[in-house]
């Protein structure tokens, strides 16, 4: 076991070395909802990334400015921007990578769910227009709620005969972001250490954080594990409370989807060790769609990773199987829409 963990170091090292010295390679990134509260933070956290080489964004309204303001940067990628249905086509014309975080946000007292009847139709009408224009883009959706959209977004693409589930991501890194912080305050870890895998789904309950594989390895009282579960769980519900009707979170919303689009590039780029945590087309549980660990390649999704299920506590484990009806409910409702 130690020859064979040190020989895949070893491996891992060569592939990330290899990958350090190739060039830099140019890639187009498109953010539809660009003007919007995670738009524009995410939109300068992309305008930074030096494997970027154009930066479409794309609004119903506002986003002349954005761009205005972003290409002063003096980091390599251009900006282009694109306002209205007209120009949409064009926004996604030769991009690699899609990120949706178009439309409305929760407000006190509102569930994901209770956005369901606006988003689902921005989220069909822009998953049309990748499908026309850039149909082997990654697609990353922030909309929510993220349990039906995804489907939506599925559905659309079969619809139009250019499906490929490896390539569809519902973004629930930001789930990760806030595991990794609460963990490391409580048990007092350095950040940059920790790793927490969530799974299941992206809304309540369906959040399920696994803290029995924490890495490093941590050990948790029960009553940390109750604590940290409902923390992670609520987060977002935290967030949206302290705003008090001005949105749900867009720093670091936008600060946990440019860690997804760098992830993406890195991968697109030939970077061979690769893992996020996102909802997607999945066979590890009966449901079609669930968030797990994922490892990233040139083509998308190169493997699920199976063993984050295997061997859970008894409360993860009981968790997992409360949450299933309600997303399975989620994941049909999104399905039905189209
Ligand atoms: P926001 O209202 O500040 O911005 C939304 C933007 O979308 C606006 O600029 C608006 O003009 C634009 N828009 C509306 N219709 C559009 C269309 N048809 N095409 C393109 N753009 C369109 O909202 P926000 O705070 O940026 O949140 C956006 C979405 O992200 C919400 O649904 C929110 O619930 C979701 N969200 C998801 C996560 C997650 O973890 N997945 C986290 C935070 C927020
Ligand atoms: C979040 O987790 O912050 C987002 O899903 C936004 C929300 O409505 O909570």
């Amino acid at each position: 076991a130690l020859q064979r963990s040190v020989a895949n170091k070893a491996q891992k090292q060569s592939q990330r070395l290899q990958y350090h010295l190739q060039p830099r390679a140019s890639f187009k990134v498109a953010i539809l909802g660009a003007a919007g509260g995670i738009g524009q933070p995410l939109s300068l956290l992309i305008k930074m990334s030096p494997l970027v080489s154009a930066l479409h964004l794309y609004d119903i309204a506002n986003v002349k400015g954005v761009a205005a303001d972003l290409s002063h940067c003096n980091t390599p990628s251009q900006v282009l921007d694109f306002t209205g249905a007209s120009e949409l086509p064009n926004s996604l014309k030769g991009v690699n990578v899609v990120v949706i975080p178009a439309g409305a946000s929760r407000k006190p007292g509102m569930t994901r769910d209770d956005l369901f009847n606006i988003n689902a139709n921005i989220v069909m009408n822009s998953v049309e227009a990748i499908a026309d224009n850039c149909p082997d883009a990654f697609i990353h959706i922030i909309s929510n709620p993220v349990n039906s959209t995804v489907p939506i977004a599925a559905e659309v693409l079969k619809q139009k005969g250019v499906y490929d589930p490896k390539k569809l991501f519902g973004v629930t890194t930001l789930d990760v972001v806030r595991a990794n912080t609460f963990v490391a305050q409580k048990k007092n870890l350095k950040l940059i250490d920790v790793d927490v895998p969530v799974i299941g789904g992206h809304a309540g309950i369906m959040i399920l954080p696994l803290l029995s594989k924490t890495r490093p390895s941590v050990s948790f009282t029960d009553e940390e594990v109750e604590e940290l579960t409902v923390r992670i769980q609520n987060a977002g519900t935290e967030v949206v409370e302290a705003k008090a009707g001005a949105g749900s979170a867009t720093l670091s919303m936008a600060y946990a989807a440019a860690r997804f689009v760098e992830s993406s590039l890195r991968a697109l780029d030939g970077d061979g060790d690769v893992y996020e945590c996102s909802f997607v087309q999945s066979d590890l549980t009966e449901l079609p769609f669930f968030a797990s660990r994922v490892k990233l390649g040139r083509k998308g999704i190169e493997a699920l990773i199976p063993s984050d299920l295997q061997g859970l506590t008894e409360y993860e484990q009981k968790a997992l199987d409360v949450l299933k009806p309600e997303l399975k409910a989620s994941i049909e409702k999104g399905c039905q829409f189209c």
